[in-house]
């Protein structure tokens, strides 16, 4: 699975992109927002840093709008994924948008039919937002593992792309359900190497080092 990280913090993506494990990246406006920078001018340095897709999303509602804003977009680089609402506005823009070549990424998606009608449009990506589900007493792995379903019944080539991502379990129940990208904060992706037998284990192999006075000489 792969594993893209969902902030606009240029400084974060940055720290974690060096480990090599960053396979793209999500914004969104409120992502942007946090930041207090230009949406743009982060997005230029975002692509420079990360090679694999960095989804940008528009603002505007209406067709004309988001077409506008995808060509602002698609001229920052070539790794632009334009990212649309799941509204009719939005999948035709989606269409226009695939047709041209550029990888669209159909947001705030909350059901299996949503997920399908952005497939059938042309979308590269599908964006479940599985932490909004649960918080609506639903399942968002749930989801996931239905759209997986419908998509391979069909052999739709849409990636399913978890977000909304809040903590480890929602990454691994994600890979388990078949999900082919993870989107997540960066506090997750720092996560998901801790294991306590892990600490528990350096922990020992240090005392033992230092007890019996074990070194490395070169
Ligand atoms: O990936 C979408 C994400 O940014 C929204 O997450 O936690 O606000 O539902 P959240």
């Amino acid at each position: 699975m792969k594993i893209f990280l969902d902030t606009a913090d240029v400084a974060e993506i940055r720290e974690y992109a060096a480990s090599g494990l960053v396979d793209g990246v999500t914004t969104n406006p409120s992502l942007a927002a946090k930041t207090g920078r230009d949406y743009v001018e982060s997005l230029r340095e975002i692509c420079s840093i990360v090679p694999g897709a960095v989804s940008a999303e528009v603002l505007a509602m209406d067709y004309d709008g988001m077409i506008q804003q995808a060509a602002i977009f698609t001229k920052i680089a070539k790794n632009i994924a334009v990212k649309v609402p799941l509204t009719w506005p939005g999948l035709k823009a989606c269409k226009t948008l695939s047709d041209q070549g550029t990888m669209v990424n159909v947001t705030l998606c909350f059901s299996p039919v949503q997920a399908m009608m952005a497939a059938k449009a042309g979308a590269s990506f599908i964006s479940p937002f599985i932490g909004r589900v649960d918080d609506m007493g639903e399942d968002g792995i749930g989801l996931i593992h239905d759209i997986r379903t419908l998509y391979d019944n069909y052999n739709f080539k849409t990636e399913i792309l978890a977000a909304s991502v809040r903590h480890v379990q929602h990454v691994r129940e994600s890979a388990l359900a078949g999900a082919d990208v993870a989107t997540i904060p960066a506090s997750v992706f720092k996560a998901l190497l801790n294991h306590p037998l892990t600490d528990k284990g350096l922990a020992a192999f240090e005392a033992d080092a230092k007890k019996a006075g074990v070194v490395i000489k070169g």
